[in-house]
C-alpha cells in the first residue's frame, strides 16, 4: 500500500499559504460576482487561491489529477477516476469571506482509486480556518488532529442532547426553502438541543470531527465541500455517508455526518430529500 504521508506535508503547507493570501484579502475590497444564482457568489481572492494551490500541487505531481471548484465551475470536467485526484476548494464560505463574518476555510482532500468510491479511497484531508489560524488534518488509518491535538469526535447517542449543523445552498426558489425549512423544523421538535447553521460547510463538518457538535446534514454541497473534512470525521470516529444511510457518494452532494451511528440515524429518519443533481454530471449531458 503506499505512503501518502509526503503528501500531508505538502497539502499543510499549501494551506497554509492559501490561508495567508485570504487572511490579507480579506482587508481589502473585494471584486464579487456570482455564478449559477445570485447568493452563489466568487472572488478574484477563489480564482486566485485555487490557481496557487492547483499550480504548486501540480508542479510537485505532475501525474496527479485535479478536482478545483473554479475550475469546474469554468468548465473543467469534475470526474473522479483511477488517478490520484486532489479535490480543493480555495475559500470554502465565499459569502462569509465577503462580509469578514469570521468563518472561512481553505480545504484540500486526496483521493485514490474511484472503485472504492465511499471511505477507503478518501486518503487525507487538510483544512484550514483562515480567520483563527486552526488547522485541522487528517490521513487514512493515521488519526484526525487539530493544531496537532488528536481530535474525537461526540460519543452522544441521545438525539434529544445533540446540537446539529446544517447549511442552505445557493438554492433558495420556494420549493427547496420548504423542504430545508421542514427538514430544520423536524429536527428541532425532535426535539434536539439546536440547529445552526454557520456558511462555511467544511468548518461545520470540522465541528463534527471536534465533538462540538453531533450531527451534520446538507443536501447542495459539492465534492470539494466534503473530500477533506470526510477523511477528518472519520479519523476522529465518526461516520460520514450518504442522506439515505447508505456510503457516501462524493459526488452525490448530499452528506450525513455525526458523532455516533445512533444520532446519524435519527437524522437521517427526519429528512426529506432535495435533488441537487450530481457533480460529475456532464453539463452537455443535461442540455
Ligand atoms: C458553500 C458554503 C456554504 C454551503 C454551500 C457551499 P462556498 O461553499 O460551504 O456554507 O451552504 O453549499 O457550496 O461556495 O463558499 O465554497
Ligand atoms: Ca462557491
Ligand atoms: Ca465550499
Ligand atoms: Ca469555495
Amino acid at each position: 500500500m503506499e505512503d501518502w504521508s509526503h503528501c500531508l506535508d505538502v497539502a499543510v503547507q499549501i494551506a497554509l499559504r492559501a490561508g495567508q493570501v485570504v487572511q490579507s484579502a480579506v482587508k481589502q475590497e473585494k471584486q464579487v460576482s456570482s455564478k449559477s444564482t445570485p447568493t452563489d457568489l466568487v472572488t478574484e481572492t477563489d480564482h486566485q487561491v485555487e490557481e496557487l494551490i492547483i499550480s504548486t500541487l501540480r508542479e510537485k505531481y505532475p501525474t496527479h489529477r485535479f478536482i478545483g471548484e473554479e475550475s469546474s465551475a469554468a468548465g473543467v470536467k469534475c470526474e473522479l477516476t483511477d488517478d490520484p485526484t486532489w479535490i480543493i476548494d480555495p475559500i470554502d464560505g465565499t459569502c462569509n469571506f465577503v462580509h469578514s463574518f469570521p468563518m472561512v476555510a481553505v480545504s484540500i482532500g486526496f483521493a485514490v482509486r474511484k472503485e472504492k468510491i465511499s471511505a477507503p479511497q478518501l486518503e487525507l484531508g487538510v483544512i484550514y480556518h483562515c480567520f483563527d489560524g486552526t488547522l485541522y488534518t487528517a490521513r487514512k488509518g493515521h488519526g484526525a488532529f487539530c493544531n496537532g491535538v488528536r481530535l474525537q469526535v461526540s460519543k452522544e447517542k441521545d438525539v434529544s442532547k445533540a446540537l446539529i449543523l446544517t447549511e442552505i445552498g445557493a438554492k433558495r426558489d420556494p420549493a427547496t426553502l420548504d423542504i430545508f425549512l421542514g427538514n430544520m423544523k423536524k429536527l428541532l421538535s425532535a426535539p434536539t438541543h439546536g440547529v445552526r447553521i454557520i456558511g462555511s460547510s467544511t468548518l461545520a463538518l470540522c465541528h463534527i470531527a471536534s465533538g462540538a457538535a453531533e450531527a451534520y446534514y446538507q443536501y447542495g454541497l459539492h465534492c470539494w465541500d466534503i473530500a477533506a473534512a470526510a477523511v477528518i470525521i472519520r479519523e476522529a470516529g465518526g461516520h460520514v455517508m450518504d442522506t439515505t444511510g447508505g456510503p457516501l457518494d462524493l459526488m452525490s452532494r448530499r452528506v450525513v455526518a455525526a458523532g455516533t451511528r445512533e444520532i446519524a440515524d435519527c437524522v437521517v429518519k427526519q429528512l426529506q430529500p432535495i435533488n441537487y443533481g450530481r457533480d460529475d454530471t456532464d453539463p452537455d449531458d443535461l442540455a
